[in-house]
C-alpha cells in the first residue's frame, strides 16, 4: 500500500473533536491549580528543614505505591498534589534542606524557580535565533554578565571572538569542549573521515569522572587519557604533565586536550591553572578548565585568585546550578574562540535554513551543543541576577565561605579529628583519627538520623568525611548542629 493511501486510511479513523468539549485545563482551572502549586512549593521551602534529609525508602517502594496503569479518565489537580505528598515526598532527598551537606551543593532560589516556571509557560524552543530571538539574545547577554560577575577574562565575552553558552550539565560542557579539541587537533577532519589518528588527553587523577566519560564518547579512548600526578594537596603537578606530553610526542602521538580543575570533586583541590595553561599553549594543546563548583566563589573579588591563568584556557566551565542559586539545569560553558566549537558541531539541514542564519548576523546556539532543541534557561539566571544583584550574591556566597572556615576551626580545635585537605572554598574534608571504621560509623549514624546529610570520599586510601556548605538556606546553626551530631556519633 502506498504511503498516501495508508495515511488516508489512518486519518479516516480519527474522529473530529466535539467542538464543545476539550480535555485541556481552562485558564481558570490553570490559575487555581497554579496558585495551589506555587503555594505548595512555598510551603515546602518553608518546611524543608523539618524533613529527614536523606530519603529513607527502600528500592521499589515508590513504584509499588503507584497504579499499574495510566488513568483511563482525567483526575483533578488536587488528587495529584495529594499523591505528591503521600507517595512522592517520602522518596525525595532534600537537596534544598539547609541540613544538606552531601556531594556538592545544587542550590536553588525563589527567583530561579519563578524563571523556570515562566520558561515552561512560554514553552519556547530556542534552537535557532529565529525560533525565539529573545531566548538567544538574553542568553548571550546573561553569559556576558556572568563573565563580568565572576571577573573572568574578557576573551570569553561574546563581543570578541569567544562567548558563552548554557549547557545542561558540566559533563555536556566538557564533552563539547573535548569534541572541539579533538577536531582542532586533527585539522577538523575527524567529523568527516572518522579517523582519529593517535590522540592523547591529560588530566589529574582527581578530575571529575565526566572528563574520562567525554574522552570515551569522543572516541579518543580511556587508554589514551593520561592521569597526571598530584601533589600533597591533590593538585596537578605541571612538571609531570609536560613530561607526559613530551613522551607522547616522541612516540608519534598527538596531544589533543589538557583538562585542569579549579575545585576537584573529592577535595576542591585547585590545579595550577596558569602553569598548566602555559604548558598546553607551548605544545599547541587545547586547554579546558573545569571550575564547575568552585568557580562561583569568584563572585567575591578576594576569591578571584582561583581563576589565575584562566585567560590561557580555550574553554572554561562553571555551574550556576551548583552554587549560584540557579536550579538544575544550568552549566555555563565559555570559549575563547567560538569558531572551532561551531565548526565542530554545526550541521545545517535544509529545513532549518532561514534568512537570519544565512545573514551570519545571529547566534544559533544549536551549533554550540549536542542536541538541537533547547529550553529558555537564561530566564532563570536573569531573574537570579536581578533579584540578588551582585551585592546579594556576594553576601550569600561569602557567608558559605565563612561557615566553611568556621567548621574548619572546629575540626582543628578537636583533637579527635583532623583536616584531610586544605579548605579552598566551601568544602571541608576531615576525618576522625580513629580510622575508617569510626568514620564510616559517623557517616551512617548521622545520615540515618535524617537531621543532616553528608558524604565521604577516599583521600590517600583513607575514608574521609566531606561537608559541602552551599545550600541556599544554610545558616551557622545548621552547620553547628551537623558538627555536634558528628562529634556525638564518634563517641
Ligand atoms: C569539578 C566537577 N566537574 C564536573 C561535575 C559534574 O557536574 P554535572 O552534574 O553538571 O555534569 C562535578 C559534579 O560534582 C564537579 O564537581
Amino acid at each position: 500500500m502506498g504511503s498516501e493511501c495508508r495515511a488516508k486510511r489512518v486519518l479516516s479513523n480519527v474522529k473530529p473533536m466535539d467542538k464543545r468539549h476539550s480535555y485541556h485545563m481552562t485558564p481558570e482551572e490553570f490559575r487555581a491549580a497554579g496558585n495551589a502549586a506555587v503555594e505548595w512549593v512555598a510551603r515546602y521551602l518553608e518546611d524543608v528543614e523539618s524533613y529527614p534529609v536523606l530519603s529513607q525508602v527502600e528500592p521499589g517502594d515508590i513504584r509499588s505505591s503507584l497504579p499499574a496503569h495510566p488513568p483511563k479518565t482525567g483526575e483533578p489537580f488536587e488528587a495529584m498534589l495529594h499523591d505528591l505528598d503521600e507517595i512522592i515526598m517520602p522518596g525525595i532527598t532534600h537537596w534544598q534542606s539547609p541540613n544538606f551537606f552531601g556531594y556538592f551543593n545544587a542550590n536553588s532560589s525563589a527567583p530561579s524557580i519563578l524563571g523556570e516556571l515562566i520558561s515552561a509557560g512560554l514553552g519556547s524552543q530556542g534552537m535557532l535565533w529565529a525560533t525565539s530571538p529573545a531566548a538567544t539574545e538574553l542568553e548571550t547577554h546573561v553569559m556576558d554578565w556572568l563573565v563580568e560577575l565572576l571577573g573572568l577574562p574578557d576573551l570569553f565575552l561574546s563581543t570578541g571572538s569567544g562567548g558563552g553558552v548554557i549547557q545542561d550539565t558540566a559533563s555536556s560542557s566538557t564533552l563539547v569542549a573535548i569534541l572541539a579539541a579533538r577536531e582542532r587537533a586533527t585539522g577538523f577532519t575527524t567529523n568527516d573521515t572518522g579517523d582519529l589518528g593517535h590522540l592523547t588527553a591529560y588530566t589529574s587523577g582527581h578530575a571529575h569522572s565526566s572528563v574520562e566519560k567525554a574522552i570515551r564518547i569522543a572516541g579518543i579512548g580511556a587508554a589514551n587519557l593520561r592521569l597526571v600526578d598530584v601533589d600533597e594537596e591533590y593538585a596537578m603537578q605541571p612538571e609531570h604533565l609536560e613530561r607526559l606530553i613530551l613522551e607522547d610526542i616522541a612516540a608519534g602521538k598527538t596531544p589533543a586536550v589538557v583538562v585542569a580543575t579549579i575545585g576537584t570533586t573529592s577535595s576542591t583541590a585547585i590545579d595550577p591553572v596558569r602553569r598548566v595553561g602555559e604548558i598546553a599553549r607551548r605544545h599547541g594543546v587545547w586547554f579546558h578548565v573545569d571550575a564547575a563548583l568552585a568557580g562561583s566563589a569568584a563572585v567575591l573579588p578576594e576569591m578571584r585568585w582561583l581563576n589565575d591563568g584562566a585567560e590561557l584556557a580555550d574553554s572554561y566551565i562553571v555551574n550556576p546550578h551548583k552554587w549560584l542559586f540557579t536550579n538544575m539545569d544550568f552549566s555555563a560553558l565559555f570559549v575563547a574562540d567560538r569558531a572551532p566549537l561551531i565548526k565542530t558541531l554545526s550541521i545545517l539541514p535544509e529545513y532549518l535554513r532561514n534568512q537570519a542564519t544565512d545573514s551570519g548576523a545571529v547566534i544559533d546556539y544549536r551549533d554550540w551543543q549536542i542536541g538541537l532543541g533547547r529550553r529558555f534557561r537564561a530566564l532563570k539566571l536573569w531573574f537570579v541576577l536581578r533579584h540578588y544583584g551582585v551585592e546579594g550574591l556576594q553576601h550569600h556566597v561569602g557567608e558559605h565561605l565563612r561557615l566553611a572556615r568556621l567548621l574548619t576551626g572546629w575540626v582543628q580545635d578537636n583533637p579527635d579529628f583532623e583536616l584531610a585537605a586544605p579548605v579552598t572554598v566551601n568544602l571541608v574534608c576531615f576525618r576522625h583519627v580513629g580510622g575508617d571504621e569510626v568514620n564510616q560509623r559517623i557517616v551512617d549514624t548521622v545520615n540515618a538520623s535524617g537531621k543532616a546529610f553528608f558524604t565521604h570520599t577516599k583521600l590517600d586510601g583513607r575514608l574521609t568525611l566531606r561537608m559541602a556548605i552551599g545550600q541556599t538556606y544554610t545558616e551557622e546553626r545548621h552547620v553547628r548542629r551537623a558538627w555536634d551530631l558528628i562529634v556525638d556519633a564518634a563517641l
